[in-house]
């Protein structure tokens, strides 16, 4: 290698990839049960964007009215449209409450009853007695600021378990060695000294890649880095056409208002100031899931009921709750609207427009949070990686997650990995092998040449026309014709990276440089997303096409697999089985049938 880069090597047991949610907690579970653990990130743990989730985290704890973890299961198999797998869904749900405690026990403030309960509110698509009864109140929140509360104390947890923090380093890529994960290779932005980490597992924790997209809740920063990885590993993602619209980010900045507004008793209007759920979703109204409430406001929207002069936007009312229970459960919102609409909650309605929130693809993996592979006609893990969070596809979403499930499934599964690579680790000599000096080179290459491109185009332009594509072509409606002319224009995109260009040449600081490195991630994910959603000619939660308007079980209740060739763009797809069987005889399987609220 001819290539003048300091290069530090490191060892460990097991490297974190991300610290939000999922990456703390399995950092700290790591850590806490003596594996030697380090948590590479490249934002500061507090500010990954799990700082930004609102609402709650569920549970079945039956604090404010009887409930069941089974309910909770069967909510989850028909929020996901039949596309989640049920063993992992099970296995979430029973684990929830277990999860939720521990969580109180490590320090998170969460709200309270009079009785000095945990409180908990409702959700979208969240029942009691499998959909026949009243809603549930299943999401324990700590006011409107959960995500903060939660990761604040996951960091504190992991620092008093002794974890290793490199923070603002860039992870480039896996070190891969015949199929197995030897370790990853990051920059750190503070010296720009590349660092080898040499470990037993790798755990890809680098969240979701909303920012693909120009309106999302998701932060800057949500370029997801660890699916980049894994595509330019070899290996394929789960599900990537399912992306979730939130019904209400604020109409302008795309900022979030959570659905806690809707749960604490919020509702939305059109320009006639009708309460137009009630149409779409007769009993849930605007708490059905997510992916119907989208689609009946981008309808009203269509239709010309849209409010303001533009009638581009609807409207979400609260001013008729009681401003004690604003200031106590939603101070944050009330805030936000106030900076990002500049109304005040308590006397005028906030202008709000579907926004891209989540991913319900991504790595795929077991429960136990090993990554899968299809090696013949078996899935099977590939030895020294695992995924969690939003960055992996267990997949207990499927197509569609219901709101306050994420917390929960960084949660369990960032407990789960910790479990397994414990397990894995127990009777492994952990002493490391030398890494094979060719393992990193390619990646340096690539890292080198984006550091000296020299092209026509800055990054931040090549990133405003994949944004617009993605917004235009894979939007809540998609048809034939719209994702074809989405695929052929986020092509150009993908091949005019090519071009970019890199103004400043230094290694410390660089945010150029950073830029130009996300955006290489975000357009491998924004291609293989629209080329997923053109081949699944089906509607099933948050895909809705025009041209394939009903759930097709018989040919598509299978998971979609996608493999890129990085430098060509060429896209390879493949299925994945879902799994209908539960894992235990204490709950039975959820059988599909017509999904309605
Ligand atoms: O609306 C919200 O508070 C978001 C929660 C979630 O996405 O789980």
């Amino acid at each position: 290698m001819s290539l003048a880069y300091n290069i530090i090597d490191h060892e460990y047991d097991v490297v974190v990839v991300g610290a939000g949610g999922a990456g703390l907690r399995a950092t700290f579970g790591m850590a806490e049960k003596g594996l030697k653990t380090a948590c590479v990130t490249k934002v500061f743990p507090t500010r990954s964007h799990t700082v930004a989730a609102q609402g709650g985290i569920s549970a079945a704890l039956g604090n404010m009215g009887e409930d069941d973890w089974r309910w909770h299961m069967h909510d989850t198999v028909k929020g996901s449209d039949w596309l989640g797998d049920q063993d992992a869904i099970e296995y979430m749900c029973k684990n929830a409450k277990d999860a939720i405690i521990e969580l109180e026990h490590y320090g998170v403030p969460f709200s309270r009853t009079k009785e000095g309960k945990i409180y908990q509110r409702p959700f979208g698509g969240m029942t009691t007695h499998y959909g026949e009864g009243k809603a549930a109140q299943r999401t324990c929140a700590a006011a409107d600021r959960t995500g903060h509360a939660i990761l604040h104390t996951l960091y504190q947890q992991s620092l008093r378990a002794q974890a290793e923090f490199f923070i603002e380093y860039f992870c480039l890529d896996l070190i891969m060695d015949e199929g197995r994960c030897v370790g990853v290779i990051a920059y750190c932005l503070e010296d720009g000294t590349l660092h080898r980490f040499k470990s037993h597992i790798v755990v890809i924790a680098t969240g979701g890649y909303g920012r693909v997209y120009f309106s999302a809740t998701s932060a800057h920063t949500c370029t997801g880095d660890g699916n980049a990885m894994v595509l330019r590993a070899g290996l394929a993602l789960e599900d990537m056409e399912f992306v979730q619209f939130h019904p209400t980010g604020i109409y302008g900045s795309g900022c979030l208002i959570t659905e806690g507004a809707r749960g604490e008793g919020g509702y939305l209007i059109n320009s006639n100031g009708e309460r137009f759920m009630e149409k779409y979703a007769p009993t849930a109204k605007d708490l059905a899931s997510r992916d119907v409430v989208s689609r009946a406001m981008t309808i009203e929207i269509k239709e010309g009921r849209g409010c303001g002069p533009k009638k581009d936007h609807i409207h979400l009312v609260l001013s008729h709750l009681d401003p004690e229970i604003i200031h106590e459960r939603l101070p944050g919102i009330s805030e936000t609207a106030k900076i990002f609409a500049g109304v005040d909650l308590t006397k005028q309605p906030i202008p709000v427009l579907p926004t891209v929130h989540y991913n319900m693809g991504g790595v795929p993996t077991n429960y136990h949070g090993e990554v899968l592979a299809k090696t013949g006609k078996k899935f099977e893990p590939v030895p020294g990686l695992m995924a969690i969070g939003e960055a992996a596809c267990v997949s207990v979403h499927g197509a569609n997650r219901l709101g306050s499930n994420s917390l929960l499934d960084l949660i369990v599964f960032g407990r789960a990995a910790a479990i397994k690579a414990v397990e894995l680790l127990r009777h492994s000599s952990k002493t490391h092998e030398k890494l094979k000096p060719n393992l990193t080179e390619k990646t340096i290459q690539h890292f080198d040449k984006i550091r000296h491109a020299n092209g026509k185009l800055p990054a931040a332009e090549i990133r405003a026309h994949m944004q617009e594509v993605m917004q235009t072509y894979a939007a809540v409606f998609r048809t034939e014709e719209t994702l074809k002319l989405g695929c052929e224009k986020m092509k150009v995109v993908f091949d005019s990276y090519s071009d970019v260009a890199i103004t400043d040449r230094s290694l410390i600081w660089n945010s150029d440089l950073v830029e130009a490195l996300e955006l290489d991630s975000l357009r491998l994910q924004a291609l293989v997303t629209i080329n997923a959603a053109l081949n699944r000619q089906e509607s099933r939660g948050a895909h809705a096409r025009e041209d394939y308007k009903e759930r097709d079980d018989e040919n598509w209740m299978k998971h979609t697999l996608i493999s890129l060739d990085t430098g060509t763009g060429k896209v390879k797809i493949d299925y994945k089985p879902v799994t209908l069987e539960t894992l235990s005889d204490e709950v039975k399987s959820v059988p599909p049938k017509k999904r309605v609220y």
